[in-house]
Parts: structure tokens; C-alpha cells; sequence
């Protein structure tokens, strides 16, 4: 499974890349909303994440439109920021057919707001790269999310759809929408390739009660062996 972060703060992206683990950046526009974000910077920002990440490091960038042709003419400017930049779209009839115009651009396309089998279906035969089913967004109406990106996982391993995609490449699933470390857990039991965590989750992730007691002890042993 590789980790994405869930974020348009570049703090937090500094200090996730500086810890070795980091392999790509989801933003949508509530998270650029979220940190002060200016509708003229709007690219000038995603071509920093770019930067920090480095090109290796594909960064969602969301698009706002709601016709395909301005979703296409947004992803095109979108690309031109960075070579690892992907185009996020939404998953619905205007994004599909985007998405698909996008792939013959050899633009990669991650499918956003996927909550279903067929959606996410849908978006692999029209070359999405990625496809980012949402969990915690079903929790918040009682729903089952893992249930159904589990679901996602297994109906999508079922196909090759690399006929579909960018130069080829096999279409990813990113669980997305992630509350918390368990989530992680059990995405990458099912077999998620990518899970995209906000910042706060990605420290729970690093954390675990015995660590911290085991470390604690051990530097006071350390301690006695120096005074001995
Ligand atoms: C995915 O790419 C989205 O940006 C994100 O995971 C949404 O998460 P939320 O439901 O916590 O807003």
C-alpha cells in the first residue's frame, strides 16, 4: 500500500515527504478553502505541492467545473502545472465523459466522490488512473464504508482495464474519506493500493502505546548502563 497525504497545507506536506513514506498528495477545494486558499494562487500552490513532493509524486488537483468540456479545458491547464499533477473529477455523466478525453490527452484522471460498485466501474472503462473511493463519508450516515470499498477492491480486481488507462497503466484504488489508523488497517487488508490520510491520522499511524513503553524503558536501562 502506498500513502498518500490528504492536503493542501504545505507544512504538513514538508514535514509527511521528510519522513520517507510519502508517495503522492490528494487536495479537493474544501482543503485549499481550508487553509486560506485564493482562487488566483489556485495553481501557483499546486505547482508548490509539486515542488515539495517531487515528480515522482503524482498531486490531485481538483477540477470545479460541471460540463465536460470545461472539466476538460480545466484538466488541460491543470496538467500543464507539473508533470505529476493528476486531474481530479467527480463521478457523474459530464466527469465520465472527461475523463475519457483526458486519458486520450494522456492525462491521468482520479474519479473523486465514488460510492458505489458501478461508479466505480464506470470509471475505469472510461481510463480513470485512479479511483478514490470515499469511507468516512458513509460513516457519517451510518453506513458501512469499508463494506462497500471492499466491494470497490474486489470488483475492480476482477478486470484489466489497463486498455483503458494512460499509457496502459493499471488503475489504482485510493481510500479516501479516511477517519482513522483502523481505517488503514482494514483498506489494506482488503487490498487498497493507495490510502490517502489527512496529516492527523498519518501521526496515529506512526504511534503505539507500547513503542512509547518500550522505548522509555529502554533509555532508562541505557541510563544505568552509563552509570555503571
Ligand atoms: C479524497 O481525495 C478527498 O480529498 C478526501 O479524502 C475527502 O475526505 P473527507 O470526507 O474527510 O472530506
Amino acid at each position: 500500500m502506498k500513502f498518500f497525504l490528504d492536503t493542501a497545507d504545505l507544512d504538513e506536506i514538508q514535514e509527511a515527504a521528510s519522513w520517507g513514506a510519502l508517495a503522492g498528495v490528494t487536495t479537493n477545494p474544501s482543503l485549499y478553502a481550508k487553509i486560506g486558499g485564493k482562487l488566483d494562487d489556485f495553481h501557483a500552490h499546486m505547482k508548490r505541492i509539486c515542488d515539495i513532493v517531487g515528480p515522482e509524486c503524482p498531486v490531485s488537483a481538483e477540477t470545479v467545473a460541471m460540463t465536460r468540456d470545461e472539466m476538460v479545458a480545466d484538466g488541460l491547464k491543470l496538467a500543464e502545472i507539473a508533470p505529476n499533477i493528476v486531474v481530479k473529477i467527480p463521478t457523474m455523466v459530464e466527469g465520465l465523459a472527461a475523463t475519457k478525453e483526458l486519458a486520450k490527452h494522456g492525462v491521468p484522471v482520479n474519479m473523486t466522490l465514488c460510492f458505489s460498485v458501478p461508479q466505480a466501474l464506470l470509471a475505469a472503462r472510461a481510463g480513470a488512473r485512479y479511483i478514490s473511493p470515499f469511507i468516512g463519508r458513509f460513516d457519517d450516515i451510518s453506513q458501512d464504508g469499508l463494506a462497500e470499498v471492499g466491494n470497490i477492491i474486489a470488483a475492480i480486481g476482477n478486470y484489466d482495464f489497463s486498455d483503458s488507462t494512460v499509457n496502459g497503466e493499471q488503475v489504482e484504488i485510493i481510500a479516501a474519506s479516511i477517519r482513522s489508523a483502523n481505517h488503514v488497517t482494514q483498506c489494506a487488508l482488503m487490498g487498497a493500493d493507495i490510502a490517502t490520510v489527512p496529516f492527523g491520522v498519518l501521526k496515529k499511524m506512526v504511534q503505539h502505546p507500547l513503542t512509547d513503553r518500550g522505548l522509555d524503558s529502554f533509555m532508562k536501562d541505557w541510563e544505568k548502563v552509563q552509570n555503571a
